[in-house]
């Protein structure tokens, strides 16, 4: 069969996603309702699907089971929701627009917002649970590295971090530090998930990933921040300017936009030729970081 082209490939996991998502998400209409609505409205029907796709093109590499791919696909998406949804509450960044739409506190309340995020969070370790044909000890690697990235020494503890500096000028590895953590720890993971959904994943190849994803992870906020400075607010579907008003820190506050833009091509860069050298065909994993550097929302 003819390899498909990114563009083709990206449009055929983005359905692939939203079905899984379908499948594990809990019906709008089983009780509670408003929670159920909630984190459907919040997961499904929107957003790049970059993690999912980083899942699948690590899983493409190998002979990955159909199904663990699949729980993958929604946990990682599952938690990088409600990363969002809590990242938009007034407590945090008080965003009023995700995905080109009111953000789910603005649609449910803030009480109703919180809670999808929780019972996003806790569902997807529970789809990550559930049978297939991997190894236990390969399903039990798959759940630590989702819990580990989605925790204090992950993703919220790089939202700590976020919080925290508010107003103050970190050096440049703290800077670096706080978004590998916020936004890297669960790309990184999206990369491991796929290859952990893999029958015949190898630790040398793991280790070539993870510099690839470790890389990609940190431009890929290095570009979010340059997007939030510059772009539009209905092209991005979240409110631009937001780093500015908030007095984040950011690499655009940190080295200008230019700088900041040389900088997220080094590491894209140094992304794709961590992964030139596996011995699986890796255009796609080398799209994506293109994809990353040229995205517009
Ligand atoms: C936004 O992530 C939040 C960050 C971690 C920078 P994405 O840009 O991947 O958001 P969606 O999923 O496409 O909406
Ligand atoms: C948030 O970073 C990263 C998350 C863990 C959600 P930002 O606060 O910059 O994300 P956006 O710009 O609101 O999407
Ligand atoms: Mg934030
Ligand atoms: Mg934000
Ligand atoms: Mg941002």
């Amino acid at each position: 069969m003819k390899p498909l082209n990114f563009k083709a490939w990206q449009t055929k996991v983005q359905a692939q996603t939203e079905m899984a998502l379908n499948r594990f998400l809990p019906s709008e209409t089983l009780s509670p309702e408003i929670l159920h609505q909630a984190m459907r409205y919040a997961a499904t029907g929107g957003g790049k699907r970059l993690r999912a796709m980083l899942v699948t093109a690590a899983a493409e590499l190998g002979r990955y089971d159909e199904i663990a791919l699949s729980q993958a696909i929604a946990a990682i998406e599952m938690i990088h929701a409600y990363s969002l949804i809590h990242d938009d509450l007034p407590c945090m960044d008080d965003d009023d627009m995700r995905r080109g739409k009111p953000s789910c506190h603005k649609a449910f309340g803030e009480a109703q917002a919180l809670l999808a995020g929780d019972a996003l969070q806790t569902l997807a370790f529970e789809v990550l649970s559930q049978e297939n044909q991997l190894p236990y000890a390969q399903r039990l690697q798959s759940l630590r590295t989702l819990a580990n990235a989605s925790g204090s020494l992950g993703m919220a503890g790089g939202q700590s971090i976020d919080l925290s500096v508010v107003g103050l000028l970190p050096d440049l590895p703290a800077l670096e530090n706080m978004h590998a953590l916020k936004t890297g720890a669960l790309i990184r993971a999206s990369v491991r998930l796929g290859a952990l959904a893999c029958f015949d994943v190898a630790d040398d190849m793991l280790q070539k990933l993870d510099d690839y994803a470790a890389d990609l992870g940190l431009a890929f906020q290095v570009v979010d921040d340059i997007l939030d400075a510059q772009a539009d607010s209905q092209v991005l579907g979240k409110t631009a300017g937001k780093d500015a008003e908030n007095d984040k820190p950011s690499f655009v506050s940190f080295m200008g936009i230019n700088a900041a833009k040389q900088y997220a091509h080094d590491l894209c860069q140094r992304a794709i030729y961590s992964v030139q050298n596996i011995s699986a065909d890796t255009h796609i994993l080398q799209e994506m970081a293109r994809f990353v550097l040229e995205r517009e929302n």
